[in-house]
């Protein structure tokens, strides 16, 4: 009988010590999914306004400039680094994931293949990289009908975009995509 209740008290300090690292993970998630969807509502708010303006072609420095920018300015605000990745990156210097965004990447087209809706994919964690604590969180980026005039099939994309996306990046990688497709995630990153 005495034997159960010490049992019994010490799971019960098991669960209240395990509690606070539970609502830490929690709402660390919270955090790195509002910083890390801040950003592609005002990039594809900017891509619409520049290629209405000046075409496709003309919007690629938004994704090349602004797109970094923009991360910065979230960086300054939130703490939360912001990148994105690709399995097919375009610019392979900025866009090469790390081995623990492959596995995420690799799980999020697993689901999307299995029928999950690629919009609600999302991965989050606490890691170790380089001996310190960091939280790593990464949320799918799917390719929406915008995308596609730069992100779409070769034979679909304009002479001008080719033209342009041939002379800044002749390893290019992320064209061929369809529509719902995932092109990538955003990766936010916090040492803890
Ligand atoms: C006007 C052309 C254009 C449009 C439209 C466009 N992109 Fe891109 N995208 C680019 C360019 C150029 C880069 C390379 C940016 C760089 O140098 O870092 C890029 C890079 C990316 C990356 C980073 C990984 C990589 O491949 O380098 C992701 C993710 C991405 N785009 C997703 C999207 C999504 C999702 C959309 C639609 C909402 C979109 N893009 C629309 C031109 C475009």
């Amino acid at each position: 009988m005495k034997t159960r209740s010490i049992s019994a008290a010490a799971a019960l300090a098991c669960a209240c010590l395990a509690l606070p690292a539970i609502a830490d993970d929690a709402s660390m998630m919270t955090e790195a999914r509002s910083a890390a969807s801040s950003l592609p509502p005002k990039l594809v708010a900017a891509l619409n306004e520049e290629i209405a303006r000046s075409g496709p072609e003309g919007a690629i420095p938004v994704c090349r400039d602004l797109a970094p920018k923009m991360a910065k300015d979230v960086a300054a605000s939130t703490g939360w680094q912001l990148k994105r990745v690709s399995l097919k990156p375009r610019n392979a210097q900025r866009a090469t994931p790390d081995t623990w965004e492959r596995a995420a990447l690799e799980d999020f087209d697993r689901r999307a293949a299995a029928g999950e809706s690629p919009a609600t994919l999302e991965k989050g964690e606490i890691v170790e990289q380089d001996g310190k604590r960091v939280y790593h969180y990464a949320k799918a980026l799917p390719t929406q009908t915008l995308c596609l005039n730069c992100h779409g099939p070769q034979e679909t994309l304009s002479p001008e975009v080719k033209a342009r996306i041939g002379e800044h990046y002749p390893d290019d990688r992320a064209t061929g995509y369809r529509e719902g497709q995932i092109r990538g995630a955003i990766i936010a990153t916090k040492a803890l």
